[in-house]
């Protein structure tokens, strides 16, 4: 198939591209490149042995969209694109709902206007809020608690009203759990801009000297070690639930909606002694306040994904841990 991949140059749209090449399709890129880096593209070719078409611009850009999807003959759409920081969203919300929300609208249009109406939408675990009960599963209530999360929940309701509204829409959201790791070739990661946010690329700044040490935003909440819990899921597990998705929706019109975890949790604690382990580094903690927001356990249940999707994550943390570092190795030695 002809897949345009919006936000395609990004950590987890750049891994899609991979596996979906590798799977026979026609992959298009659309990026316009506010978080990644041009040179994401000569590392594509070096993995998929030919490059990939890439139009750099913007989903809210309804005209360049429109002609990308009739001189590509789309088929169908992996929407990616999208600001993803929590902490930007409740300083700007109004440039996350312009961005994440308006753009979609924009996408949709075009699409509707060209006939291309099946999409894989990337949604995210932060759409069911503080959770009611564990392991979530995909009928949890959502009740996201900041601009990005509503952004979120906002692309969801239009797309469900899409759909309703013509039988012809083939959509599924993916509610991607936390997603760390690298190809293992090394090329293609997750290479945050400034300061991460995030567990897994902050101990990989630390592993490389560049940030002191690692706070562990609280260890007296109520699991087994007393730091937060997570669904750690490798980027190229998550990658091949795209494939996945995007062969279940072809036979299936309306909407339907996908947990993307591993369905186990991990605490802060045991990733670093993962980590550490992995890469015989050793990454300094200090203990500090809990984090604004943080809540203390979040994993998936998965079944509705390995049953309707056949799909399963297969990667352990050891090769999230060892892909990180990986990656971060060889983009340190490419960046000097
Ligand atoms: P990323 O920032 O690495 O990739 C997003 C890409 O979209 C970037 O290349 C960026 O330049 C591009 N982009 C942003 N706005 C655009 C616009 N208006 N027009 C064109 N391109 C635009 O992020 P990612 O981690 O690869 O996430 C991809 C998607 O998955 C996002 O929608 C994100 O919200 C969602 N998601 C990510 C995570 C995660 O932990 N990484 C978790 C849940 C959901
Ligand atoms: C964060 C986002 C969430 C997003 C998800 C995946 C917030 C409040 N939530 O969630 O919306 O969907 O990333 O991108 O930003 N931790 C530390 N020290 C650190 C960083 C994290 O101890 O420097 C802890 C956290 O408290 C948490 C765990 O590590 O217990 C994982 O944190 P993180 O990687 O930021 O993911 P989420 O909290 O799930």
């Amino acid at each position: 198939m002809n897949i345009l991949l919006t936000g395609g140059a990004g950590y987890i749209g750049s891994h899609a591209a991979v596996v979906l090449c590798a799977a026979g399709h026609n992959v298009v890129i659309l990026d316009n490149f506010c978080n990644s880096q041009h040179s994401v593209l000569d590392r594509l070719t070096k993995i998929v042995g030919k490059p990939m078409p890439c139009i750099e611009g913007d989903i809210r850009d309804t005209l360049l969209l429109e002609k990308v999807l009739k001189d590509y003959k789309i088929e169908t759409v992996m929407h990616f694109a999208g600001l993803k920081a929590v902490g930007e969203s409740v300083q700007n919300p109004l440039d996350y709902f312009d961005n994440n929300v308006g753009g979609t609208i924009s996408l949709l249009h075009a699409m509707r206007s060209n006939n291309v109406k099946s999409m894989v939408f990337s949604s995210s675990a932060t759409v069911y809020g503080m959770p009611n009960y564990l392991p979530l599963d995909e009928a949890h209530p959502t009740q996201a608690k900041n601009p990005y999360g509503r952004s979120k929940l906002h692309i969801e309701e239009i797309l469900t009203d899409l759909a309703a509204s013509d039988p012809a829409w083939h959509i599924s959201f993916l509610r991607y759990f936390n997603p760390v790791g690298a190809h293992e070739s090394g090329l293609i990661g997750e290479d945050p801009n400034g300061i991460p946010n995030n567990l897994v690329p902050y101990i990989a700044q630390v592993a490389l000297g560049r940030l002191p040490h690692l706070n562990v935003y609280g260890d007296d909440y109520p699991t087994a070690d007393g730091s937060g819990v997570r669904d750690y899921i490798h980027v190229m597990d998550l990658a091949e639930g795209h494939l996945a998705a995007l062969n279940y929706i072809q036979q299936q019109p309306g909407v339907c909606v996908f947990n993307l975890g591993s369905g186990k949790g991990s605490s802060v604690f045991e990733v670093v002694k993962v980590f550490e382990n992995e890469n015989a580094s050793s990454i300094p903690l200090k203990v500090t306040m809990r984090r604004i927001g943080d809540v203390s356990e979040c994993y998936a249940k998965v079944d509705k994904a390995n049953i309707h999707l056949n799909w399963k994550a297969t990667r352990t943390l050891q090769d999230m841990c060892r892909s990180t570092w990986n990656f971060q190795k060889n983009h340190k030695c490419a960046n000097q």
